[in-house]
Order: C-alpha cells, then sequence, then structure tokens
C-alpha cells in the first residue's frame, strides 16, 4: 500500500501469541518499558501491538468501541501517550467481519467510525482479523477500512490478517503494508517450518511498502530449543517477513534476548532493496537440506544454510544455484558468529549444520552478478 510506510517489514510486539486474551494496560505499558531498557526498541521494534480482546464485549449506546474497562480503565489515548513519549509507537487490533476471533466488536460496516477512533487515540497501525465475515469476499471488506483510515488524515500501518484464505499475495499489495499468507503459527517446528514453506510461495509479490506476513515471531515461548528459534528467526529475517516479537519481554533469557538482537540478521529483514529471499535449494532425505537465499543492497547476498535432518549434516551451495558464475570468487561473513571467513570461496561454500540449526551468512561476489532464482 503506498501511504509512506513500510518500506522495510515491520517491527515491534504483539501480544498474542504468550498473552493471548490475558493482557491490560500494565503488561502493555511495562512491555514498552522492556523494550527500551533492553535496547530492542533502538534496534527497530519500535510497534507496541495490541492484539484481540482490549475492548468490551459490546459498543457503548452510541455505537463506538470501548476499551475493556476492568483491564484498559486507562483508555487506549492515554496508553498511546505513555508509549508516544518512550519513542515507540501503538498498534491495535479489530475485525473485517461482526465479531473478533474472540467475539467482541467487529469493524464491518463501522469502518469510518472506528478509524476515526483509532485515529483520535493516536492509534499508529491496525491489525484487521477475518473472522465472522458473513462470507464476503475479503477483496470487498478489506479495501473500506484501508479507505477509512487514509480518510483519517493519520498515517496508520494497515496489516491484512486473512490467513492467506484468498491468495491475499494476490490482491493485497495496494490494500495493505503486509498480508498474513498463512494460517496461526504456533510455537513448534511443525508449525514453524510448514508455514516458512506456505510463505515462500508468494516471494515474488513482497516488496517495499507491502510485505508477505508469515505470522509473528515464537523466539523465547518455550516450545523450541535454542537452535530451533534461531533458523525461525534467520528465516524469518530472510523472507522480509515482519520482526514482531512473541514472547513475555519482561522475562527474556539471555539466548532469546541474544536472537532477537542480532542486529546482522535484522539488518538482512531491513536491507532497502526490500527482496524476499527464497529457498533455493533442497536435497537429502525429505529434501531436508536446504539453502535460502536472496540478494541484498551492495551487490551482496544473503545465504542461509538450514539443516531440517534429525542430524548434523554438511550442506552445500553451490554458485550455479545462486545464479553465479562458477569464476566469482565471494568472500563470506558468518553473521551468527559475526565473523568473516579467512578465505574467498570459489564455485561453491559448504558448512556443516547441526540438526535444526540454521547458519547465515552474507556472500559478497568480487564482481557485479544477476541473481538468478
Ligand atoms: C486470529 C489471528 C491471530 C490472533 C487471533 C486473536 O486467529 O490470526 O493472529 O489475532 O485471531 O483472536
Amino acid at each position: 500500500l503506498n501511504n509512506g510506510l513500510a518500506q522495510t517489514p515491520q517491527m515491534g510486539w504483539n501480544s498474542w501469541n504468550f498473552f493471548a486474551c490475558n493482557i491490560n494496560e500494565t503488561v502493555i505499558k511495562e512491555t514498552a518499558d522492556e523494550l527500551i531498557s533492553t535496547g530492542l526498541a533502538e534496534l527497530g521494534y519500535v510497534y507496541v501491538n495490541i492484539d484481540d480482546c482490549w475492548s468490551s464485549p459490546s459498543r457503548s449506546l452510541q455505537g463506538s468501541l470501548v476499551p475493556d474497562p476492568e483491564t484498559f480503565p486507562s483508555g487506549i489515548k492515554s496508553l498511546a501517550d505513555y508509549i508516544h513519549e518512550k519513542g515507540l509507537k501503538l498498534g491495535i487490533y479489530s475485525d473485517a467481519g461482526v465479531f473478533t476471533c474472540q467475539v467482541r466488536p467487529g469493524s464491518l460496516f463501522h469502518e469510518s467510525a472506528d478509524a476515526e477512533l483509532f485515529a483520535s487515540w493516536g492509534v499508529d497501525y491496525l491489525k484487521y482479523d477475518n473472522c465472522y465475515n458473513l462470507g464476503i469476499k475479503p477483496e470487498k471488506r478489506y479495501p473500506p477500512m484501508r479507505d477509512a483510515l487514509n480518510a483519517t488524515g493519520h498515517t496508520i500501518f494497515y496489516s491484512l490478517c486473512e490467513w492467506g484464505v484468498d491468495d491475499p499475495a494476490l490482491w493485497a499489495g495496494g490494500v495493505g503494508n503486509s498480508w498474513r499468507t498463512t494460517d496461526d503459527i504456533n510455537d513448534s517446528w511443525a508449525s514453524m517450518t510448514t508455514i516458512a514453506d506456505l510463505n515462500d510461495k508468494w516471494a515474488a509479490y513482497a516488496g517495499p511498502g507491502g510485505w508477505n506476513d508469515p505470522d509473528m515471531l515464537e523466539v523465547g515461548n518455550g516450545g523450541m530449543t535454542y537452535q530451533e528459534y534461531r533458523a525461525h528467526f534467520s528465516i524469518w529475517a530472510l523472507m522480509k517477513a515482519p520482526l514482531l516479537i512473541g514472547c513475555d519481554v519482561r522475562n527474556m533469557t539471555a539466548e532469546t534476548l541474544e536472537i532477537l538482537s542480532n542486529k546482522e540478521v535484522i539488518a538482512v529483514n531491513q536491507d532497502p532493496l526490500g527482496v524476499q529471499g527464497r529457498k533455493v535449494y533442497a536435497e537429502g532425505k525429505d529434501n531436508c537440506k536446504q539453502v535460502w537465499a536472496g540478494p541484498l543492497s551492495g551487490n551482496r547476498l544473503v545465504v542461509a544454510f538450514w539443516n531440517r535432518c534429525s542430524k548434523a549434516v554438511t550442506i552445500t551451495a553451490k554458485w550455479e544455484a545462486l545464479g553465479l558464475d562458477p569464476t566469482i570468487s565471494v568472500s563470506v561473513r558468518d553473521i551468527w558468529k559475526h565473523e568473516d571467513m579467512p578465505e574467498d570461496a570459489l564455485t561453491s561454500f559448504s558448512t556443516q549444520v547441526d540438526s535444526h540449526d540454521c547458519k547465515m551468512y552474507i556472500f559478497t561476489p568480487q564482481m557485479a552478478y544477476q541473481f538468478a532464482v
């Protein structure tokens, strides 16, 4: 969507994956405080996004959405002020149907009034869900909220949560700043790998202004190993996915913070070229030895070696799979170790990867190249 936002994928935090409906204004404020004190905000995680369950079960007599008086007694405006004072941005959630997924009021047929209300509160971001949609096509339900947000005169990030039902990559480029390509993620290796593959299909449709959204991060929620979370974060960064933290940042382990804070991996995600990296090569049993890659600005490539096998393996990227002429020598930097390889590589690069881990490198070809995949 051409509203000036999302020149690179959005970064921030969202309440759903860890808290679900268990949210309140204290949790949101403490999260904002933690984003600052951990240094995550400075690394780009600026959106603090409230998901479902912030609103009362019914509208006011005048027909307005009302924050739940038990959990958000100070209201959303005051929360937005708190967040803005810290230099962060506030996101909220509604639904392109008659109810949200947790059966709070939806915004279908209330688009203008609700957009006006969000804008008056100082909301910077709207995640717009797909429950209770009366069977009306998403192509009919999502544009009215885009127009309503636009009419407020405030620039509001518009995140479509249509679950990839009607292939949103094909039509949402002019509607939203990102669109979900899949059903909900859960905190497991099976879910994360499945979703990565589904999102990969739509790579060609992502770019500055509008991104494929394979759902929010589960890093730090406990259902995957350190290696699996590192793979999750690597591949989400490479796919130019939104980097929305989904854990309780008030109680993170050092390992979780280390993964989420990797500046070089974040830089891959936020690279100004804005091209979604792809699975370029897979071999072995069930194609478990995988190479994912994509072009970066400055005549560079990001190349990830993802081991989905049940034991450690060596994975090889051949230059031809990356569209590189075999005569080009390439300098290689490991962006998890923050280390340059001692020698340039020629024709291919191989590395040993632990089970379910992912190694990630920046390749700098010593000649201009054409990424041909
Ligand atoms: C849907 C969305 C999730 C979350 C929940 C909230 O399932 O896909 O991301 O917003 O609704 O109810």
